[in-house]
This record gives C-alpha cells, sequence and structure tokens, in this order.
C-alpha cells in the first residue's frame, strides 16, 4: 500500500518564494514545513494498493485541464487544525475543474476521496500557536503547468514526499 495524494508541485523558484514566507513567521511560531515538502494538495488518495495506483495513473492521463496562475496573496490560519497557511483569493476555474476531474478518476477507480469542500493551500506550519502573525507578504503569482502524483512517506523526522508521476497541462488560453 502507498499513501498518494494529487498535487501541484512547485518548481524551483515558486519553492523558493514560499519558503521565504515561511521564514517570516516567528521561529516558535510552530513547525515550519521543510522547503521540499511544500505543495498544495488537489485531493487526497490515502493508502492505496498497487492496483488502484495503476488505475488512478491511466485515469488521470486522461485528464485534459488546461494551465492556470495562482496569485498567491492571503495567509492564514486554521486555528483548530492549527495549520497556517498561504492562498489565492481568486481560485481560477482551470484549478476547480482540475479537482473535479481528479476526483471523478479517484472515484471511477474505487478509491474514496475527502466529501469536504476543496479548499486549496500552501501549508507553511503545523502546530501553529496564537493568533496570526503579521506578515508583509508580497503577493506572487505561480504559473501552473503540471499536476503530480505524490507518494508521501512518513519517516522518524516527519513525511518524506516523493513525486511518482507528473502530468503537463495543456496550453491556457
Ligand atoms: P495539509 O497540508 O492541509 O495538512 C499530504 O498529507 C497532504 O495531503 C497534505 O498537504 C495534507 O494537507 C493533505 N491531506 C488532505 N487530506 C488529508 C487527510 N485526510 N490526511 C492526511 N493528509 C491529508
Amino acid at each position: 500500500m502507498k499513501r498518494l495524494f494529487f498535487a501541484l508541485w512547485p518548481d524551483h523558484e515558486t519553492r523558493e518564494r514560499l519558503y521565504a514566507v515561511s521564514k517570516m513567521l516567528p521561529e516558535k511560531y510552530g513547525r515550519r514545513v521543510p522547503r521540499d515538502n511544500l505543495h498544495i494538495t488537489l485531493v487526497f488518495l490515502g493508502s492505496i494498493d498497487a492496483q488502484q495506483c495503476r488505475a488512478v495513473q491511466q485515469a488521470a492521463s486522461g485528464i485534459s485541464s488546461r494551465s492556470f496562475s495562482l496569485q498567491l496573496d492571503r495567509a492564514g490560519k486554521w486555528p483548530r487544525a492549527k495549520v497556517f497557511w498561504l492562498t489565492a483569493t481568486t481560485i481560477p476555474e482551470e484549478l476547480t475543474s482540475l479537482v473535479t476531474e481528479l476526483n471523478k478518476s479517484a472515484n471511477d477507480c474505487g478509491i474514496k476521496v475527502e466529501s469536504r469542500p476543496y479548499s486549496p493551500h500552501v501549508t507553511l506550519a503545523r502546530k501553529a500557536k496564537g493568533p496570526v502573525p503579521r506578515l508583509d507578504l508580497k503577493p506572487f503569482e505561480w504559473t501552473i503547468k503540471s499536476f503530480a502524483l505524490v507518494q508521501s512517506n512518513t519517516l522518524q523526522d516527519g513525511a518524506v514526499y516523493e513525486v511518482i508521476q507528473s502530468w503537463v497541462l495543456g496550453r491556457s488560453g
């Protein structure tokens, strides 16, 4: 069994920018997500077997979504989950339709997915304590040209993510 999820996996420059935002958080505010782990989850699949994995990879290959940009301009916290995140005020239609398609693919492969409404975010810190710190956030654009299937491996020091496959999105416009 593998623990898998579909994600938007940042390019090098975007990853650095995301990490720079998390570095603005006070040291003791929470547990900063390691630079290499930063991403946006599209659909969390959970633990699935090799056959389901192959089926969902094949289904994902049939998706024809378009490339898009995300203007990351809003930071905040879910108090109960103690998660500090970064998101976009405007969620492009291409992102919503990509998630819908991926959910459909997972369903068709008999994989049970989250029924909660989708809320795209980059988790920057976990176990975030206290009120949201004031950050001098400079909005920036993330041009998304692909999506990925990622495996989560839980090690002693925390999760390590490994991209198993990625798919290029069609040109926008
Ligand atoms: P999070 O960043 O908000 O915690 C790998 O665990 C990724 O899948 C994380 O980005 C996590 O989101 C997301 N995820 C979504 N649903 C999950 C679930 N039920 N259990 C664990 N991770 C989940």
